[in-house]
C-alpha cells in the first residue's frame, strides 16, 4: 500500500553537479544548498570527498561543506569512497556519509577501480570507524537494473550487495537505475527481492529518467511500500562512470506527483521550482523539470 508520507533525498549537489564539464563555483554550491535546505528538503547530499582527480568538480568539497548555513534537522550527507575519504570529511565535521557499490562488476572496475567484493573491503575501516563516531552511513547500490557495460545485472546480484551493505551497518540501502533503462514492473519485482532480505524501511529508490520511465518507476515503486526516493533539482546529473546517463528524475516532477497523489513530502513547491530554474540559468540551460517549465510559463 503507499506510504503516507515521502522524504526525499535531494542529490542535485552530488549527483547533480559531478558530472558538469564546467567548474560552479563554490558559492553556487553553497547558494544551492541553502535555497534547498529553506524548501523543507530534509536530508540533502551536499558533495563527495572523493578523489579529486576522478570528479574534479567536487574538489571544493570540504569548502562547500563548510560554507552551508547548516539548518536544524536537516541531514546534510556526502559520498565518502575510502578512509581518506572519510578523514577529509570528518575534519570539516560531516556526520553522515554514503558508500557506494554496484551490482554490476564491470560498472565497479570503471567506476571506483575495484570489484564488488573489493569495493566492500574498502568501505570496512570506514563503515567501523563511522560506527564507533557516531556517524550515520547510507549505502548506494549503482546499476541495480541495467549496466551500460554488461548489460543485464541479475536482481540476485543486486539483493547480494544491498543486504551485505545492509548487514554492514547501512541504516538505509540506495537503490540506483544509474542508465535510467528500467521499465515500472521490472524495478517493482527488483525492489520486493531486495526487500526480502532488506526491511523496506531501510531502502530508497533512485531513479535517473534517461528512458523518461522515473515517475512510473516511482509510482510502481511506491505501491510496493517505499517511503524514500533520491531526486535531483531540476533534474540535473549524471554519473561520470556512466556513459548516456542523464539526469536524476526532478525533484519538482516527484513532489508534484506525491502531493497530487496526497502522499506528504514536507517540500514548498514553488520554491523548489524557482530554485531549479536559478540553478538552471547558473549552469546555463534549460531546466530538464516539466513541472518547473509549466510553473514558469504560468
Ligand atoms: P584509485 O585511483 O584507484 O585510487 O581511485 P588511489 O588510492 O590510487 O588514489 C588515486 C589518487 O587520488 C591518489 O593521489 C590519492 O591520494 C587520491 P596521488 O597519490 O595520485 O596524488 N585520493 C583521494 N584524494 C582525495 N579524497 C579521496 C581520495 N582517495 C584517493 N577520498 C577512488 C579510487 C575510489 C579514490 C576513485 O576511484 C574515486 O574517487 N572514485 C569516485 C568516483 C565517483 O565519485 N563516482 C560517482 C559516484 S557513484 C554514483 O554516482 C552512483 C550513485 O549516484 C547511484 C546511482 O546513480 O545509481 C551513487
Ligand atoms: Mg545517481
Amino acid at each position: 500500500s503507499l506510504p503516507a508520507s515521502v522524504r526525499i533525498v535531494e542529490v542535485g549537489a552530488r549527483d547533480g553537479l559531478q558530472n558538469e564539464k564546467t567548474i560552479v563555483p563554490t558559492a553556487t554550491k553553497i547558494e544551492l544548498i541553502d535555497r534547498l535546505s529553506a524548501c523543507g528538503l530534509q536530508t540533502i547530499e551536499a558533495t563527495s570527498f572523493v578523489s579529486p582527480k576522478w570528479v574534479p568538480q567536487l574538489a571544493d568539497a570540504a569548502e562547500v561543506y563548510t560554507g552551508i548555513a547548516k539548518r536544524e534537522g536537516v541531514g546534510y550527507p556526502v559520498l565518502v569512497p575510502n578512509e581518506k575519504g572519510y578523514d577529509r570529511a570528518r575534519e570539516v565535521g560531516v556526520t553522515e556519509i554514503a558508500v557506494f557499490s554496484a551490482a554490476s562488476e564491470a560498472f565497479n572496475r570503471k567506476n571506483i577501480n575495484a570489484s564488488i567484493d573489493e569495493s566492500i573491503e574498502r568501505f570496512l575501516p570506514v563503515l567501523e570507524r563511522a560506527h564507533a563516531d557516531g556517524v550515520k552511513v547510507r549505502g548506494y547500490v549503482s546499476t541495480v537494473l541495467g549496466c551500460p557495460y554488461q548489460g543485464e545485472v541479475p536482481v540476485a546480484d543486486v539483493v547480494r550487495v544491498a543486504e551485505r551493505l545492509h548487514a554492514l551497518g547501512c541504516y538505509e540501502v540506495s537503490l540506483g537505475d544509474t542508465i535510467g533503462v528500467g521499465t515500472p514492473e521490472k524495478a517493482r519485482s527488483m525492489l520486493r527481492a531486495v526487500a526480502e532480505a532488506v526491511p523496506m524501511q531501510a531502502l530508497a529508490v533512485h531513479f535517473h529518467d534517461t528512458y523518461g520511465q522515473a515517475l512510473a518507476n516511482i509510482h510502481a515503486c511506491l505501491e510496493e511500500g517505499v517511503a524514500v526516493v533520491d531526486s535531483a533539482v531540476s533534474g540535473t546529473g549524471g554519473c561520470p562512470y556512466a556513459k548516456g546517463a542523464t539526469g536524476n528524475v526532478a525533484t519538482e516532477d516527484v513532489v508534484y506527483m506525491l502531493e497530487g497523489m496526497g502522499i506528504a513530502t514536507g517540500v514548498d513547491l514553488e520554491a523548489l521550482a524557482q530554485t531549479g530554474l536559478w540553478l538552471s540559468a547558473e549552469l546555463g540551460r534549460s531546466t530538464s523539470s516539466r513541472v518547473a517549465k509549466a510553473i514558469a510559463s504560468h
